[in-house]
């Protein structure tokens, strides 16, 4: 069996996960990483995976010559130049099947077609990475409620939720390297999956067409002095300078070209959940029938008393963004499959193998990039925005939230 040997640009979080979600695979062997630290750990935990021989590269341009293919899972400040670097090292004559990038594409417009642009001129396959589309029960409820949607029609709302208590790296929480506060870095998610989740089975990705967006971004919890206090103490960011929103929430209606029936996605994200970690909630409504995903509900739970909290070393093994180490906690046995990371990268290097783009395309990580610009500035102008409209459309091009320019306190205060 032919397998895709990955180089990985970046050795943290994300990687690591990945990592996980590979070894729950046979189609890619990681042989390769270049990344600014973490590099040995990786190597380190791709060989106690057994998932290939790692090797560490001092360069993306050396790395290109060694690898079928490349992901990159680092910073979203970072990511043009490193497909400049990826670019550059294929007109050198690397030879790659193929480009992975895990969300955001972009933290705007200008970045997204700058990236566009760039690929389009070594015309190499790429895969966007949204997990939440590969999740197991997102498939699992669309391949079941089919013959309903075939008898009573399709779905007419979904409500898409990420939530928890705030990223792990400070460059997370500054709104100029990151791109905005939690609606650049989780709304992407719950936009796509509402989108993907509302689209009826069979049809394209982009079947269902935008028409408009509202959308109100709030900082509830991370501007308030104390936690301000907590922010700069522990990551060294100032919110009293370049706040971000941590919490945000919209809707987004869409058309049925066909029907002209119009469905309606509803989106919620928030770096200020109080509850055992990391939740995605999603659900759908269609005539006569519903479905309901919520990541909190494990059939593993554990209770921890306070005589024996001490012990515990590591409250994250059991839930990603863990806030607690005592109680009764729910447990996930394999979040990387849980969250769609395994079918995510079996997809990537079939298409890749095969002379493909992945299921979902860089083009359409530009569409999201385009809804979350317009939720963005749906907040700004305290107004919905036609997204018909060819003047609107055009001036997303260009648009940088405020936030994003490091200004969010004109806004959010
Ligand atoms: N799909 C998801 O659920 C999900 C979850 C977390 C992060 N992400 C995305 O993955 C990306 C990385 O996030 P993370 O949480 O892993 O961040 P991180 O800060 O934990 O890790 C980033 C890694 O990149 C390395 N790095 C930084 N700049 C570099 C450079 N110029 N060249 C090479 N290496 C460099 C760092 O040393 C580190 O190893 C982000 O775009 C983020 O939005 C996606």
């Amino acid at each position: 069996m032919q397998t895709l040997k990955l180089g990985f640009v970046g050795a943290g979080f994300i990687a690591k996960f990945h990592a996980q979600a590979i070894a729950q695979i046979r189609e890619i062997e990681i042989v390769g990483v270049v990344s600014q630290k973490g590099g040995d750990e990786f190597v380190k935990l791709v060989k106690e995976l057994g998932i290939g021989d790692c090797k560490i590269y001092g360069s993306i341009a050396d790395m290109a010559n060694h690898v079928d293919a490349i992901a990159i899972y680092t910073p979203n400040f970072t990511k043009v130049e490193i497909i400049e670097e990826i670019v550059a090292a294929m007109k050198a004559g690397a030879q790659l099947k193929g480009l992975i990038c895990d969300k955001p594409l972009a933290r705007n417009m200008a970045e997204a077609r700058k990236i566009i642009n760039l690929v389009e001129e070594v015309n190499v396959p790429t895969a966007y990475f949204e997990n939440q589309i590969f999740m197991k029960a997102i498939r699992s409820q669309m391949q079941q409620l089919a013959p309903q949607q075939e008898t009573m029609g399709p779905l007419m709302l979904t409500r898409s939720a990420e939530e928890h208590g705030g990223p792990h790296m400070p460059w997370f929480w500054d709104p100029t390297q990151q791109g905005g506060g939690v609606l650049s870095d989780m709304g992407c998610h719950s936009i796509a999956v509402g989108w993907y989740a509302l689209t009826p089975i069979g049809k394209p990705l982009d079947f269902l067409q935008p028409v408009s967006i509202s959308c109100d971004c709030a900082l509830l919890k991370w501007g308030q002095p104390h936690w301000r206090h907590v922010l700069k103490q522990k990551f060294g960011v100032d919110y009293s300078k370049t706040p971000a929103e941590d919490f945000a929430t919209g809707m987004i209606t869409f058309k049925n070209p066909e029907s002209g029936q119009l469905v309606k996605a509803q989106f919620t994200d928030s770096w200020m959940f109080e509850k055992q970690g990391l939740r995605l909630f999603m659900d759908g409504m269609g005539p006569g029938y519903a479905f309901e995903v919520n990541t909190l509900s494990s059939s593993l739970q554990v209770f921890i008393g306070d005589a024996a909290a001490e012990a515990v070393a590591d409250a994250e093994t059991a839930l990603e963004k863990a806030t607690a180490s005592r109680g009764l906690l729910a447990v996930q046995p394999n979040e990387a499959d849980l969250y769609g990371y395994t079918d995510e990268n079996k997809d990537a290097a079939q298409n890749f193998l095969a002379g493909r783009d992945g299921f979902l395309s860089w083009q359409y990580g530009l569409e999201i990039t385009k809804l979350v610009m317009a939720a963005y500035m749906a907040d700004e102008k305290g107004k919905t925005i036609d997204l018909t409209d060819p003047a609107t459309l055009q001036e997303l091009e260009t648009y940088i939230p405020l936030i994003q320019q490091g200004r969010g306190g004109e806004i959010l205060y």
